[in-house]
């Protein structure tokens, strides 16, 4: 399948430790390694291992990280073409600590680049793609872009990661075929169960397909207005590193839905392989 994936691109400086440090304390890394990151990214490089014809769509610096972002993506055969590069800016950093105690990450993100705008993505022949998945940052160009690709093309399959409440996703959803939620999402605005949340986000999208990452228990699905339906997570032998473990599991309901078209099957799919990287270093 030819997927498109709007998101950001980041430098992952991972900083591994024996255990997750007190606030004040000073401790030694045991190791430290730089990665791409980004969600969009994350899920792209998980696409694309599957065998599916990646593109990013998102806004690249001119610094020598976003060098180094550019060719990580192409050993991963995602295309960049569409990217934007911001002249004299910075790539978005996240500095995070990773416990080998828990396998946790606890993720600092700091950036100053503009994000991929409306503008540049109505450069984008919309015909070269069969699922366009969007990141769900910058909700009113989102908006935009969402609105152009249902004037022109109804066949194309979009997804929608609701990581954080962000003003305006909720007008979004209205466009969309599957919606991807996180765990942050729901408890940021109080949901704390899988119904909750998918009561709540029935009216905009009653005929979506919603989806609920929820950490290390599992995950959920609803289909119409039928109850939430939970899988247990798959555990690893050990759970090693878990950064990226969402953007794992959204590739898993992208690549699951294309081969079943089944939620069921494509949960249980996504959750076997975020469960199966929770266990091991990187993506
Ligand atoms: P994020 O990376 O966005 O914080 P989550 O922590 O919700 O995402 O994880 C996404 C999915 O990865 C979960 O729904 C689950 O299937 C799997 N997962 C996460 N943590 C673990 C874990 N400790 N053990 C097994 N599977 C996990
Ligand atoms: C993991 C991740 C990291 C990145 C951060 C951005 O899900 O995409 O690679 O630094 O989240 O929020």
């Amino acid at each position: 399948m030819r997927i498109l994936a709007v998101g950001v691109a980041t430098l992952d400086i991972v900083n591994r430790v024996d255990a997750y440090p007190l606030e004040d304390q000073e401790i030694r890394a045991t190791s430290q390694q730089l990665r791409r990151g980004g969600n969009a990214c994350n899920t792209l490089t998980l696409l694309s291992r599957l065998g599916h014809h990646c593109s990013w769509a998102g806004t690249l610096a001119d610094d020598e990280s976003s060098k180094f972002i550019k060719e990580e993506l192409a050993a991963s055969c995602v295309d960049t073409c569409w990217a934007h590069v911001e002249s004299e800016s910075a790539t978005p950093t996240s500095y995070i600590v990773s416990s080998q105690a828990t396998g946790s990450r606890t993720i600092v993100h700091y950036r100053n680049l503009p994000e991929y705008g409306e503008s540049q993505f109505s450069k984008i022949d919309l015909s070269a793609f069969d699922w366009i998945h969007f990141e769900g940052r910058n909700p009113k160009a989102t908006l935009g872009m969402l609105k152009r690709i249902r004037a022109e093309n109804s066949d194309i399959r979009i997804s929608l990661e609701l990581e954080k409440p962000r003003g305006g996703l909720k007008q979004c959803l209205a466009y969309v075929d599957v919606v991807m939620v996180s765990r942050a999402y729901a408890l940021a605005k109080g949901l704390d169960s899988a119904q909750k949340l998918f009561d709540y986000l029935h009216p905009f999208c009653a005929n979506a397909l919603c989806f609920l990452a929820w950490g290390e228990e599992g995950g959920w699905y609803r289909t119409g207005d039928c109850a939430a339906r939970f899988l247990p997570a798959f555990k690893p032998g050990h759970v090693i590193d878990t950064l990226g473990a969402g953007d794992v599991f959204n590739a898993g309901l992208i690549d699951g839905l294309q081969k079943w078209d089944d939620p069921n099957e494509a949960l249980s799919y996504a959750i076997r392989i975020a469960g199966e990287k929770c266990g091991r270093e990187g993506l």
